[in-house]
């Protein structure tokens, strides 16, 4: 007997590591529920592939959200990527961070709040999958370790207080930790799991990082389809797997 083809929504799938994670599953043979903005601009390869299916999703509209799980209802969902996320100034480079309270909580809404009310939002999806793994892309710059000096990887610009001065992109990446955190605690029977994809080459992390999107995809699709082995529940882990202090 044939398994089933498993399912994969990944948001912010139109560009960047969102992209490249779709591809990466599509040739997997999974099939791949790709939400973002703009999906109209969606790169053929993936538009055609019959195995994913197009959603439209702006993060910040709650009315949004909503209809998504209602579209959505009896679709079994193997594993959430919430991979969206807004960075809190125009580049890496620059350090005209937002200050308006609409900006601010704008980047908190798509990099934690909305994360957090999708996973509830898709509980029953989870439910029908078999994976029943959420996984949040999250970022070295939200832990404590990397605020307070400790927990530098290869990529990190070194002690000049890069974090304390993005405190806002910084800060939503904690929230989201601990949102996601919180929704594996309340749902035991759903796993959690924290990936930092490391710097890549995207709108976020601009042009002069070290990483592709398709080295970081790799790594993360090969931890996940793993998991049970791989990817430690509540924890968060580099795109290689290895145990990051929060
Ligand atoms: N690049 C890095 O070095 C790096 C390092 C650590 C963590 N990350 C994380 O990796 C994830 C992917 O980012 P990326 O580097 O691939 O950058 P990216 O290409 O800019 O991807 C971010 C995606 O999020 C979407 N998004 C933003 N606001 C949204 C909203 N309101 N509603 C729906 N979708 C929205 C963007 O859509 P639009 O294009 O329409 O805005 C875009 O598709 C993010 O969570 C980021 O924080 C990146």
């Amino acid at each position: 007997m044939m398994a089933a083809m498993k399912t994969v929504m990944i948001t912010g799938a139109r560009t960047g590591l969102g992209l490249a994670l779709a591809r990466e599953f599509l040739k997997k043979d999974w099939g791949v529920i790709a939400a973002g903005r703009r999906m109209d601009e969606l790169v053929e390869d993936v538009r055609n592939n019959s195995n994913t299916t197009i959603l439209e999703l702006e993060l910040t509209d709650e009315a949004a959200l909503r209809a998504c799980a209602e579209k959505l209802a009896g679709v079994p969902i193997d594993v959430l990527i919430n991979n969206a996320g807004r960075y809190d100034s125009s580049s890496v480079d620059s350090d005209e961070v937002v200050t308006s309270l609409n900006d601010i909580t704008r980047v908190f809404t798509v990099n934690a709040i909305a994360p957090r009310l999708l996973a509830d939002l898709l509980l029953p999806n989870l439910a029908l999958g078999t994976e029943h793994l959420v996984v949040g892309i999250s970022s070295g710059m939200g832990t404590f370790a990397r605020l307070q000096g400790r927990g530098f990887d290869s990529y990190s610009r070194g002690t000049d207080n890069y974090e304390a001065t993005h405190w806002v992109y910084s800060a939503s990446k904690t929230a989201l930790n601990y949102a996601l955190l919180a929704f594996g605690i309340s749902h035991p029977e759903i796993k959690v799991s924290l990936i930092n994809p490391g710097w890549m080459r995207t709108n976020i992390g601009g042009k002069d990082a070290p990483l592709s999107t398709e080295e970081s995809a790799q790594q993360i699709v090969e931890l996940i389809l793993a998991h049970e082995t791989r990817l430690p529940q509540s924890a968060l882990v580099d795109h290689s797997g290895k145990i990051m202090e929060l």
